[in-house]
């Protein structure tokens, strides 16, 4: 599997997100342990900007070895999955794909994206929408519609693939198609994708907001009953 981890949280700014703590642990690491103590999960290429992978912090390079390789990623996150997957072992076959920036991965989630991928299947982790969903028109300001949210779903990592799956879909992509997740090259090339339910606490942290969020329910031992 592989974690994305080679971002520069520029919508948080400061030192990259990844590398903050979240109650005490840096987030990175917590995104980290679930699969590194996954008894499927054979190999974790973590993907870190050149800077960490030549001098990576202490509790990282004590990961690495065997089963937990530390890659170097690039400015763009497809780049970086695609360096991701040239670093994984060639028995691999199914590959997860997870971000850095979500630290309450739930091991049942993991368990159902690989199950899915194992049947020969693209999926990813995903959580209904809630809110009323409004359309603006181009000034951003003026409420063209309300969209029907019951076929909305919001994607979440990880993802899960056949390996060829993946491989293929970044390769058939077009350079200059920025997917935000590694689905849409799969759709963007034809491929049907699965949904996997997963709950809201498995947020991405990309704001200070979300940041103090993580915090307070890191701290409140919640994640840890969930
Ligand atoms: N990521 C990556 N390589 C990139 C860009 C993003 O590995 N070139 C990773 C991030 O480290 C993160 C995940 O992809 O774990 C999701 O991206 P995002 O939340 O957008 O993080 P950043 O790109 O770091 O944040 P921002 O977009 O605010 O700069
Ligand atoms: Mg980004």
């Amino acid at each position: 599997m592989i974690i994305v981890a080679a971002g520069k949280g520029e919508r948080m700014g400061g030192p990259p997100k990844q590398f903050r703590n979240v109650a005490g642990v840096p987030m990175l690491l917590r995104a980290i342990r679930p699969f590194v103590a996954h008894p499927d999960v054979a190999h974790v290429a973590v993907v870190v900007a050149p800077d960490v992978a030549a001098a990576p912090p202490a509790w990282l390079g004590e990961l690495r070895g065997g089963t937990l390789s530390v890659t170097v990623g690039g400015s763009e996150r497809r780049q970086s999955v695609a360096a991701g997957l040239a670093a994984l072992p060639d028995e691999c076959n199914i590959v997860l794909v997870h971000d850095a920036a979500r630290p309450f991965v739930d091991p049942a989630v993991i368990d159902g994206i690989i199950a899915e991928a194992r049947a020969g299947r693209s999926a990813i982790a995903a959580v209904p929408m809630s809110d009323t969903i409004k359309e603006a028109a181009s000034d951003g300001r003026t409420v063209v519609r309300t969209v029907p949210r019951d076929a909305l779903w919001r994607a979440q990592t990880p993802q899960g693939f056949p390996r060829a799956v993946l491989a293929a879909a970044h390769a058939a992509g077009e350079p200059s198609l920025r997917a935000t997740d590694d689905a849409s090259l799969v759709e963007a090339a034809g491929g049907t994708v699965t949904l996997v339910p997963d709950s809201a606490t498995n947020f991405k942290i990309t704001s200070a907001a979300d940041l103090a969020l993580a915090d307070a329910w890191a701290r409140s031992g919640a994640e840890a009953h969930r």
